[in-house]
C-alpha cells in the first residue's frame, strides 16, 4: 500500500468556516473522509499544525519513508525558507498544493518558498486541488 500524507499549514484547521468565498464550505475532515474512501489503495494519513517548527518535524519525520507529501504550506509557504529547506533535505517527493488560485490574489502571494524543491505544483482547483495531487502518485 502506498502511504501518502496531507500535510497542511496554518488556520487550513478551519476550513469549512473560513473565508468560504475563498476556501470553500466543506471541512477538511469531510473531504478526506470522501477522498480515503476514493482511493482505497492508498493509505492516505493527515497532519495540520499553525505551528512552523511542527511542520518542519512532521516534515522530517515521513521524509524517509513515505511515498509521497501533499503539502500546502498556507501563509508559510510565502515566508518561510524553513520549511523550503525541509524539503531539500528529504528523499519523499512533495506536491506543493493551493485551494485558490494564488496567482489572482494580493502580490505577496505570487512567492513561494515551496515551489523550487517541489516536485509540482497544484494551484486552484479548490479542494480538488489535494485529489489531483493524490492522483500524481497513483
Ligand atoms: C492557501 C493560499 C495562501 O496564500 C493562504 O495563506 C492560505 C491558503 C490556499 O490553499 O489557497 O492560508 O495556501
Amino acid at each position: 500500500m502506498k502511504k501518502l500524507i496531507i500535510i497542511n499549514g496554518p488556520n487550513l484547521n478551519l476550513l469549512g468556516k473560513r473565508e468560504p468565498k475563498i476556501y470553500g464550505s466543506l471541512s477538511f475532515t469531510e473531504f478526506l473522509e470522501e477522498v480515503k474512501e476514493k482511493y482505497p489503495n492508498m493509505e492516505i494519513d493527515y497532519f495540520q499544525s499553525n505551528i512552523e517548527g511542527e511542520l518542519i518535524d512532521k516534515i522530517h519525520e515521513v521524509g524517509f519513508s513515505y511515498k509521497g507529501i501533499i503539502l500546502n504550506a498556507a501563509a508559510y509557504t510565502h515566508t518561510s525558507v524553513g520549511i523550503s529547506d525541509a524539503i531539500k533535505a528529504i528523499e519523499t517527493p512533495v506536491v506543493e498544493v493551493h485551494i485558490s488560485n494564488t496567482f489572482n490574489r494580493e502580490d505577496f502571494r505570487h512567492v513561494s518558498y515551496i515551489s523550487p524543491n517541489a516536485k509540482g505544483i497544484i494551484i486552484g482547483f479548490g479542494l480538488q486541488s489535494y485529489e489531483l495531487a493524490i492522483q500524481s502518485f497513483i
